[in-house]
């Protein structure tokens, strides 16, 4: 079966969250269960010039502003996964994020940007980009993506489905409705039952309206997505889809994270063999300036500061740790206010609470095994990655039961843990004394090492595998290409 994934973000060369890693491994792991999968990926500069060496399949022309567009094709390195690179550097060819210049504002033209993306994934599924490879399945991942889906419906001599998946329906591509002419999309799809949103124009929409299927990234947050609380106002749209909508769990990419064979630990270590854990603990200590000490409990945080991620809960609770001679590394960047205040707390106690405000890939290995537990209080999380690869590292999630967070930690109750099925700590409302009242219990529970080691026995134990992913998305890719 042949699926074009479609995305704004790969690891390891583009990255702002966890969707880079779901593209990253999920088209390898479709790849190895047979499927015959490339990639669609627009030329931002770490993209173009990973693959330089690449071939051109065809020029575009002038397109979306850019005066120059082509398509090119090659190979990813690091794992060979098939890709086809959009070369328009007037769009692409920029410094700061994908989506964001420097100074954090949005790219005034991402309607271009991103439209290009989702125009080009159509072209390719009718057939006229790439004479010699046609997708049965497009694959589109998050707004940057969805505009495929809007496209594929105008452009009816496509014989392939959709799939659209949301990763976070927090980020919809808002522009403004005076700009829809640019898109080139015949006029009834500005309409309230296509992409018009509130008056304004929705990319978010042109994967719900659009899609042949709609895929979350767990189960939880599928119907959650459903309900006003966490719909963003797009409830009605995605309770009108009905049955179209399903969930399904990330996994964990074994090759990059794994305690065993990871590169940049003071120590590697399995269930079998857990000492190594004990010098990541204290390679953590000494590079924090923290006190090295092994009998004090080490909370860790990886994560975007945002408000989505709940750690305001984090920096009220914060006494609840240091009381009890805790410790706390967190390791992040994001929103001002939530940078300053954290550096300013690891100012105030520097031998308890340490914080580095930088974006780096391996620091987030070496907090995630060096820590005891990590902290994901998020206030939504559509599935969350850090407390799957805590897990695999024997690091306690201590989460909010919210999204994938209440579909992937077993809360330490006297139930599970008699049961032997606890994996971490789970806490019901979004306020700092619910967090306080679980902070408090993982640390009553460190106090007993045997039963601590038993759940990190049991969290390492727990198989989050992108092969069970890719069966699934793959039984739902056969469904669609049968239904055709
Ligand atoms: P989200 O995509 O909402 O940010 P996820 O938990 O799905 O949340 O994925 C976050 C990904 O980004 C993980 O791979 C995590 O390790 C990584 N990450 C987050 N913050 C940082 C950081 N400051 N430095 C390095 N990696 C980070
Ligand atoms: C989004 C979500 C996160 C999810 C990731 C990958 O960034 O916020 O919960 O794990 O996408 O699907």
């Amino acid at each position: 079966m042949r699926i074009l994934h479609v995305a704004a973000e790969v690891f390891p060369l583009v990255k702002t969250g966890g969707l880079a890693d779901v593209v990253g491994a999920l088209p390898q792991a479709l790849i190895k269960q047979g499927a015959d999968v490339r990639l669609l990926l627009p030329g931002l500069p770490a993209i173009a010039d990973a693959v330089l060496s690449s071939k051109k399949v065809c020029d575009i022309g002038a397109a979306f502003g850019a005066a120059r567009v082509s398509l090119r094709q090659a190979e990813l390195p690091y794992s060979h996964v098939p890709v086809y690179v959009i070369d328009a550097p007037y769009l692409y060819r920029r410094g700061g994020s994908p989506y964001q210049a420097s100074d954090g504002t949005e790219w005034a033209d991402n309607l271009q940007r991103f439209a290009l993306l989702g125009w080009v994934a159509a072209h390719l599924a009718a057939g006229e980009l790439d004479p010699v490879w046609t997708p049965e399945i497009v694959h589109a991942h998050d707004w940057h993506a969805s505009l495929a889906c809007a496209y594929m419906a105008a452009h009816p001599p496509t014989m392939a489905s959709s799939v659209f998946t949301v990763h976070n329906l927090a980020f919809q591509g808002i522009f403004p409705q005076a700009d829809f002419h640019l898109l080139g999309l015949p006029t009834r799809f500005m309409a309230p039952q296509a992409l018009e949103f509130h008056s304004q124009l929705s990319f978010m929409k042109a994967g719900l309206k659009f899609s042949d299927r709609i895929t979350t990234v767990s189960p939880t947050y599928a119907a959650e997505i459903a309900t006003p609380e966490f719909g963003c106002g797009l409830e009605g749209v995605i309770r009108g889809r009905g049955g179209d909508v399903s969930g399904i769990l990330n996994g964990v990419d074994s090759k990059i994270w794994n305690p065993e064979k990871d590169p940049g630990l003071a120590g590697g270590y399995s269930s079998d063999e857990l000492d190594g854990k004990a010098l990541c603990k204290q390679a953590l200590q000494k590079e924090m300036g923290l006190d090295v000490r092994a009998d004090a409990p080490l909370f860790g945080v990886v994560s975007r500061l945002t408000s989505q991620k709940g750690l305001d809960l984090v920096l009220t609770a914060l006494p609840a740790i240091l009381k009890r001679g805790g410790q706390l590394v967190l390791q992040g960047n994001g929103e001002p206010a939530l940078e300053e205040a954290f550096e300013a707390a690891a100012l105030q106690f520097p031998r308890q609470i340490a914080v580095r405000i930088a974006y780096d890939e391996a620091l987030a290995h070496r907090v995630i095994a060096g820590a005891d537990a990590l902290l994901v209080p998020s206030r939504f999380e559509p599935c969350g990655l850090t407390q799957l690869y805590a897990l695999r590292y024997g690091t306690l999630p201590l989460v909010r039961r919210v999204g994938g967070l209440a579909d992937t930690v077993v809360d330490a109750s006297e139930a599970a843990l008699l049961e032997d099925r606890a994996t971490g700590f789970v806490f019901e409302a979004a306020t700092a004394i619910a967090l306080e009242a679980a902070l408090e219990r993982a640390i009553k529970l460190y106090q007993n090492p045997v039963r601590w080691k038993q759940m990190m026995l049991r969290a390492m134990a727990q198989e989050f595998s992108w092969d069970v992913a890719a069966k699934t998305y793959l039984d739902l890719y056969q469904k669609l290409a049968v239904a055709v």
